[in-house]
């Protein structure tokens, strides 16, 4: 993976050089988070880290703990902190987050947040996290739940409506059947809602209030929704 450092050009034509550091992807089922880590994640060299892949990822192994994810992942529910919270601690250790990484599906809870906010502390020379929250309205978010399908082997995403596939229901990149995930159903859908406003909301909070923190349009197409929070991050990097 090529060194992530971007560069910046100022009003007065200087050239600055900002590394990315931890990226908070914000925001309620199917604003988009995965698919603009993904963007971001091509466009800067910097790795994705989606707890909800790496639970989905231990569903599929057959793990003991994605049996148990799984029931609660069905139901709408969140998956305890002591287990994510281990999860990303893991992932943190590896050498392709040293110059940034976008979080995506995380921190969930005010728990969540605060071990983050610990974790990140006791790190000798981490960058403090920089949060972009993105915002959709309802009527729109069920459609992207319900119309979402994804590759199982490249993980493109697609929308049977918004974003479909040029033949239906393979992958435009390598021709895999594409599938769809079990909560995205009318009715899990409705229940992680009421899971992001009551727990996942907070966090929202947390960060606007701790400053470094920006909010985008997420109903607007892909391309444009990138750019925004590209300059997001920049703006609150810079
Ligand atoms: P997770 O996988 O994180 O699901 P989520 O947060 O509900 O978010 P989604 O993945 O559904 O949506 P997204 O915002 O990534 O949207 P996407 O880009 O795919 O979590 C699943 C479950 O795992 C949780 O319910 C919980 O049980 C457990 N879990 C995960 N993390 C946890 C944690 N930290 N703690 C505890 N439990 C945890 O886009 C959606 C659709 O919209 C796609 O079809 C896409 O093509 C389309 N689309 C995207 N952008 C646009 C656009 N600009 N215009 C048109 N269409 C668009």
């Amino acid at each position: 993976m090529a060194v992530a450092v971007i560069e910046k050009r100022t009003e007065d034509g200087k050239v600055i050089r900002i590394v990315p550091g931890p990226i908070l992807l914000l925001g309620a089922p199917g604003v988009g988070k995965g698919t603009q880590a993904k963007e971001i994640m091509a466009a800067w060299a910097i790795p994705q880290i989606s707890t909800g892949d790496i639970l989905r990822a231990n569903v599929a192994g057959g793990a003991e703990l994605g049996k148990k994810a799984k029931i609660l992942m069905d139901r709408g529910e969140l998956v305890p902190d002591e287990l994510v919270n281990e999860m990303v601690a893991a992932r943190l250790l590896q050498p392709d987050t040293a110059n940034g990484y976008i979080l995506d599906g995380f921190p969930r809870t005010l728990g969540q947040a605060e071990w983050l906010d610990g974790h990140l502390a006791a790190q000798r020379g981490s960058l403090p996290v920089i949060a972009v929250s993105i915002q959709v309205g309802y009527t729109q978010l069920l459609r992207r739940i319900t119309g979402r399908r994804s590759c199982p082997v490249c993980k493109s995403i697609y929308n049977i409506y918004l974003q479909p596939p040029k033949v239906d229901e393979l992958c435009d990149l390598d021709g895999t059947p594409l599938t769809r995930r079990s909560d995205d159903t009318e009715e899990v859908f409705e229940e992680r809602m009421r899971t992001y406003e009551s727990l996942t909301a907070p966090v929202v909070e947390h960060y606007r209030a701790l400053g470094r923190f920006d909010e985008v349009d997420g109903e607007q197409p892909v391309d444009a929704v990138a750019a925004a929070v590209m300059a997001a991050v920049l703006r609150l990097r810079g």
